[in-house]
């Protein structure tokens, strides 16, 4: 990633996460700095953050020994985003208000680069006015809030006022640094998760498809600023965005009839949808009851959904899946022809971690030309962002 974050550290007991946090950051290869509340070190000791953001911790504004000053100018340029959590209720007072005695309300006040906060307190101090009226202006002057979390706070209530979680928060920061507007004014078109196929009211025939990869596509998509049309399979998955319309749909007839209302409107077209190949023949409208002593099920084959779109396509850019078990590169290429796509993203499951039920993946991208891309095994939300990049490479040639 080589990001420069400034993690800033005040006086709350979810600081002792802010290890974690950290430990997040690192672990993408961002550089990584931390600037603390002299009170938030009776919660964590700089010693543990320098330690394991492999850079010393800034705690004073000058060195009582050497005298020397700390330069919090300095801290505040080289970071490319700085991320304050936990955010106590006075430190965010004194933000709003631009205090600045200690040497973290200093950097704030330098930095030129995104501040984003996570904003952690009992639920009573969280729902005052003042504090609602304090991140209304934090947000005002262009800070970022990441809104604190319902749950089992320290003072044994349960309420708002709980810090999200680090992988929340890390998350979160990643996206932000990831986001630009790219593909402002473009409108992408999505198909993600599974297709159940009704053979009576209660029982269908689905696959395991958790849907987050094209989710996670649809999220990298927005956060470069195109407008996505996400039509989905049943998925747990949630995603929220301005740009994103969501349609939900449950069988591959459904999800052709959805496609092809939008696909002319797209620029852009990625099919990661895990379409069932075929269905029962007939639907049965009662349940069916278990009397005879073997039961035949007629399949049909379902509409290819990706041809469909391949066979009509104009000016578009066409991205299909193929999950294979042997011969990936052959079978991926023949699909290219097949369907008239402009590239395939091709996951073997003869590679560890790859497919479904993993939140890992391992790609290659073959494009028209039958050149191959190869990417090593990574989240499927870092997968999602090489698979955009890709795409903003190669769309409008
Ligand atoms: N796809 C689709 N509609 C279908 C089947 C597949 O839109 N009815 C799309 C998938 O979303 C994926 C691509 O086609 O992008 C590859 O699907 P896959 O099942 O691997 O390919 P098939 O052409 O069905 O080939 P095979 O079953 O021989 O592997």
């Amino acid at each position: 990633m080589g990001k420069h974050i400034l993690v800033g550290v005040t006086a709350g007991i979810a600081a002792y996460k802010i290890a974690e946090l950290v430990r997040y950051f690192k672990k993408l290869e961002a550089e990584v700095k931390v600037v603390m509340t002299p009170a938030s070190c009776d919660f964590i000791t700089p010693l543990t953050l320098s330690t394991l953001s492999q850079n010393p911790v800034a705690v004073d504004l000058y060195d009582s020994k050497t005298g020397e000053w700390t330069n919090h100018v300095e801290l505040a340029l080289w970071a490319d985003v700085m991320i304050i959590a936990p955010l106590t209720a006075n430190t965010l007072a004194k933000m709003v208000s631009g205090q600045s005695d200690n040497l973290l309300l200093t950097t704030f006040l330098s930095a030129k680069c995104p501040v984003i906060v996570a904003p952690a307190m009992d639920l009573d101090m969280y729902q005052h006015p003042s504090t609602k009226r304090n991140l209304e202006q934090l947000e005002k002057d262009g800070v970022t809030v990441i809104p604190a979390d319902y749950g089992f706070l320290a003072s044994g209530l349960v309420g708002h006022g709980r810090m999200q979680e680090p992988q929340q928060i890390g998350a979160f920061v990643c996206d932000f640094l990831a986001s630009s507007d790219e593909f402002q004014g473009v409108k992408v078109l999505i198909t993600a998760g599974p297709t159940y196929e009704r053979i009576d009211p209660v029982r269908f025939i689905g696959n395991h498809s958790s849907g987050k990869m094209g989710f996670e596509i649809a999220k990298a998509f927005l956060n470069k600023g195109a407008e996505v049309i996400l039509v989905t399979g049943p998925t747990k998955m949630v995603l929220h965005h301005p740009n994103l319309h969501r349609v939900d749909v449950m069988t591959a007839e459904e999800m052709l009839g959805e496609v092809q209302k939008v696909w002319q409107q797209c620029r852009i077209g990625v099919f990661s949808a895990a379409v069932a190949d075929y269905r029962p023949r007939n639907t049965a409208e009662q349940k069916i009851k278990k009397n005879a002593e073997e039961m035949q099920l007629e399949l049909v084959k379902n509409p290819d959904i990706l041809k469909w779109a391949g066979s009509v396509k104009k000016q578009q850019y066409l991205v299909g899946f193929a999950l294979e078990t042997s011969d990936a590169e052959a079978y991926g290429k023949s699909k290219i022809e097949s369907k008239n796509l402009n590239a395939i993203i091709v996951n073997s499951l003869e590679d560890a971690g790859a497919g479904f039920g993993h939140n890992t993946n391992k790609i290659k991208i073959i494009d028209k030309s039958n050149k191959i891309y190869s990417f090593e095994l990574k989240t499927k939300q870092q997968v999602a962002l090489d698979i955009v990049d890709f795409i903003r490479e190669n769309y409008e040639i």
